[in-house]
């Protein structure tokens, strides 16, 4: 009993009952406390796919209405080494592995180094289709010493889903993700 006790204490201690408190509509309420939270869960933390892990997790949990919530990481493709995306940790159906630098609303995020907030994906010119319940959706960049790294990735059943509070928010998290995601 005391050992268990000890070693309890020894350990890093960290709250697990991550959950919203603001009501679903309040958005930049729920994001400030989405982005709280991931600064306490990777706060200190090297490992990158950990804190990608436990991020896809926070914003499945922090925001309705989403049917995939993930990252992206940007790594060379294994024939002509060229800079691609290669999925990373999610929540949701699996999904497209690789996407070309350029293709699709990620590989456009990445390659622009600009966020893309697309109301109807059916309407996006080469939008990858790896859910068909998806309608619309979100994807920011994460910078590193001025380069695109990753891109994180929400997909909505709902039309237009995203606005500005959502990419304030989103791009917020990918700021602190940029040191946070390379060991
Ligand atoms: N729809 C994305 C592909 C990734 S999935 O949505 C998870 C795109 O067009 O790049």
């Amino acid at each position: 009993m005391g050992a268990t006790a000890t070693a309890n204490w020894v350990m890093r201690p960290i709250m697990f009952d991550f959950a919203p408190n603001a009501a679903p509509t309040d958005k930049p309420e729920l994001y400030r406390e989405l982005l709280a939270a991931a600064r306490a869960l990777t706060e200190g933390e090297p490992d990158g796919v950990a804190n990608m892990a436990n991020c896809a997790a926070l914003i499945w949990t922090y925001l309705p209405d989403l049917n995939w919530a993930g990252f992206y990481r940007v790594a060379p493709n294994l024939a002509n080494q060229a800079d691609e995306l290669v999925l990373g940790p999610f929540i949701g159906k699996p999904a497209c592995i690789r996407i070309a630098w350029g293709s699709g609303v990620c590989g456009t995020a990445a390659a622009t180094a600009q966020s893309q907030c697309v109301a109807d994906v059916h309407a996006f010119p080469g939008h990858i289709a790896c859910d068909a319940a998806s309608r619309s959706e979100l994807v920011v960049p994460i910078m590193r010493d001025g380069r695109v790294i990753a891109v994180i990735d929400l997909d909505s059943p709902s039309p237009a889903r995203f606005d500005a509070d959502d990419t304030a928010g989103i791009e917020a998290l990918a700021q602190v993700l940029g040191s946070r995601i390379e060991s």
